[in-house]
């Protein structure tokens, strides 16, 4: 096995001493091997003083350890990862319960004895439709954020042990970030309080501010995994920040998940997919020898979370914060770095990965997105789907075009233009569409269905029938053959209008809807998170009688104060500002007396949920980023989309040149795309 670990501390500056050691027989042949790298850190260029065979192994930085001694002093120090999936040598079995539970230890990264593992060059798995490879310079993965920043903080190191709560971000250093930086007014004490406990969450790393922590509730005795930085609940915080002007949170966040990016197995044995992003990941004070500590990050790809659930939308909102960030701060630097298009690339590679679906949409399991526990989404749901699109959307914008990503971005546009044909097309509906699907004749054997995926008029739920109103419509949540998901999803909904995935009629619909069924959706606290709520036969069946997603709780119909945010950027981006003022409105007269909780229970969102944590942080970014939003409208600009109408000009069907008669996209006989 080969061992590297970083050693440094603040004499060693400016470069780090990177210690290999061998220590059991490999590709390398045997005995004990040790190499120095020293890394020229006012270049962040790492060069190795080493024999020839290591220049060919892809590496990378994966973070700090900071090494805190008895004094408290903490030295940070890059660890690497091999930025392989599958690097860690030994018995496969045996060695992964061990594996996961030192895995927040892991400075020391094993090398698998597979040659294969030793490529310069990272496989895309796309199988034969290779986009590209992506080349490994000099055997580095990433150009080493990590080291960069060592440098930057040189004051900062030393004083810093891990710790949850700074009283401000550190806004230096940030001349060019255009955010907001004062609202014109004086805000009110709710707003003051949410910027407070904002600033109180802020998990420091080796002394730098790197998320926020899902939730702080001081009366919480079992806070599970509510203590971590999760990915998704991290983006309204970020947003806050941004439009704040502070920009260096968002930024190290965006590197130090990066660096995160699938790098070990998971559960049992297995791997996950090259380029997933984590859910969470925590900071952990490891004690060394000699009285010693070191800060880790420590990531969770869903080996440890409740369900063992993969977050598949991960990466997707790393990508849609990425061009936020590059938006709203002009630092377009960031997504331009090799690392970070590596970054974009990986995720995408993964999530354009031919399988076995027959549909442009992602099929997922359950639990795979904000809905983390089994609530029947699993397949093709609707608010992947947005994410999805508005991350291709996002990378299209920010992919440097050349000769090695040409074919990837040739498939994003393809990939943009079916699925937004497959989701106008077949998710929509409204009363017009409802009686279509009530008419419906079934077993329909032809490239010319109407009924494509042979849904029988039966499924339509009674309760659909008396809701949908005359004016509006939305997004199913769900299709698969013989299945449509009638439920609302606000969250996939919410996405299709602000990612544009809906048509211009489409998205104006969908908050007519919302409109109309404002009692239904927004009740006393914005915004219900589906609608409705499984029951009996339905909830035993379908959530596996789930007890927490009980009939109008938690992801059951439960009304989502994080929600809030994406509706007032949905709500500007249609001209609806008065919607999303009424909401929050609503939410501002309650948000701080109940304690900012994470979600409302009943039909109607009256009550703080059961199992709800108190001073939920996406709860406070949301509202904060709702009003600033509010406040700035033109702001909202730059994390929307209009309709790209290039698009629906794409058709890459290949049906014409196989020689069969028709391609399904023609025979729809839309009249969504006009
Ligand atoms: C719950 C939510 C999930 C969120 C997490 C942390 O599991 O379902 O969406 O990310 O809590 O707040």
């Amino acid at each position: 096995m080969i061992t590297i670990g970083f050693l440094s501390n603040s004499t060693m500056r400016p470069s780090c001493r990177f210690l290999m050691t061998r220590k059991t027989p490999g590709i390398f042949g045997s005995a004990k091997y040790h190499r120095t790298l020293t890394s020229d850190l006012s270049t962040n260029h790492v060069s190795f003083e080493h024999n020839k065979q290591f220049s060919a192994y892809p590496f990378r930085i994966f973070g700090f350890r900071s090494i805190i001694n008895n004094t408290q002093k903490v030295f940070c120090t890059p660890i690497t990862n091999f930025g392989q999936p599958r690097l860690i040598s030994g018995s496969p079995c045996g060695d992964c319960a061990r594996r996961r539970k030192r895995r927040g230890v892991s400075l020391v990264a094993s090398v698998a004895s597979e040659v294969k593992e030793y490529s310069t060059s990272v496989e895309t798995r796309v199988n034969d439709k290779n986009f590209e490879r992506i080349y490994v310079q000099n055997g580095i993965g990433v150009k080493p954020s990590v080291v960069e920043k060592i440098d930057k903080d040189e004051n900062v190191v030393g004083e810093e042990a891990s710790r949850i709560g700074i009283k401000n971000v550190n806004t230096e250093n940030l001349e060019g970030v255009k955010g907001v930086r004062s609202p014109g007014r004086e805000e009110s004490e709710i707003e003051k309080e949410a910027w407070k406990l904002l600033n109180d969450v802020i998990v420091m790393y080796c002394g730098s501010p790197v998320g926020t922590v899902a939730a702080n509730d001081p009366g919480d005795k079992q806070p599970l995994n509510y203590d971590q930085v999760f990915i998704r609940d991290f983006v309204p915080s970020a947003l806050a920040f941004l439009l704040r002007g502070e920009g260096e949170i968002v930024r190290n966040f965006l590197l130090h998940t990066l660096q995160l990016q699938s790098w070990e197995k998971t559960v049992d044995c297995y791997s996950p997919g090259q380029g997933l992003m984590p859910a969470s990941f925590k900071v952990r004070t490891v004690p060394l020898d000699g009285n010693k500590f070191e800060e880790v990050l420590d990531p969770d790809f869903g080996e440890s979370a409740i369900g063992r659930v993969a977050p598949v939308d991960s990466g997707l909102w790393w990508i849609i914060l990425l061009r936020a960030y590059g938006k709203i701060t002009g630092d377009y630097t960031l997504q331009e770095r090799v690392d970070v298009q590596t970054g974009i690339k990986l995720i995408l590679n993964l999530c354009l990965t031919d399988g076995f679906d027959m549909f442009p949409s992602l099929l997922v399991t359950d639990g795979s997105c904000m809905i983390d526990r089994r609530m029947g989404i699993h397949g093709h749901p609707l608010e992947i789907q947005a994410l999805f699109y508005s991350a291709l959307r996002c990378s299209r914008e920010m992919l440097t075009v050349n000769d090695g990503s040409k074919n990837l971005v040739r498939a994003i546009n393809n990939r943009l233009s079916a699925l937004s044909f497959h989701i106008r097309e077949y998710y929509w509906v409204d009363l017009k569409k409802i009686n279509e699907i009530y008419r419906y004749k079934t077993e329909e054997y032809s490239m010319d269905a109407t009924n494509k995926f042979n849904i029988y008029p039966e499924q339509i739920p009674s309760w659909l029938m008396d809701w949908i109103p005359e004016e509006g419509g939305y997004l199913i949540g769900n299709l698969q053959p013989a299945h449509m998901d009638f439920r609302f999803f606000t969250l996939g909904n919410l996405w299709s209008v602000i990612s544009s995935l809906g048509t211009p009629k489409q998205n104006e619909a969908i908050l007519n809807l919302v409109e109309a069924k404002w009692d239904d959706l927004v009740g006393c606290m914005p915004l219900k998170i589906c609608y409705p709520a499984l029951e009996s036969e339905d909830w035993r069946i379908i959530t596996g009688s789930d007890p927490k997603n009980t009939p109008w709780s938690y992801h059951n119909g439960g009304s989502w104060p994080t929600l809030l945010w994406q509706f007032t950027l949905a709500c500007i981006k249609m001209g609806r500002l008065e919607l999303a003022q009424k909401a929050v409105a609503l939410a501002e007269k309650k948000l701080a007396v109940d304690r900012w909780p994470e979600y409302y229970d009943t039909r109607t969102g009256k009550f703080i949920g059961k199992q709800s944590r108190l001073y939920q942080t996406w709860t406070i970014a949301g509202f904060l980023t709702s009003k600033v939003l509010l406040e700035n409208p033109q702001m909202a600009s730059m994390l929307l989309w209009e309709e790209d109408y290039e698009l629906l000009e794409i058709c890459v069907c290949a049906l014409s040149k196989t020689g069969r008669k028709k391609c399904s996209r023609g025979a729809a006989k839309s009249q969504i795309l006009v």
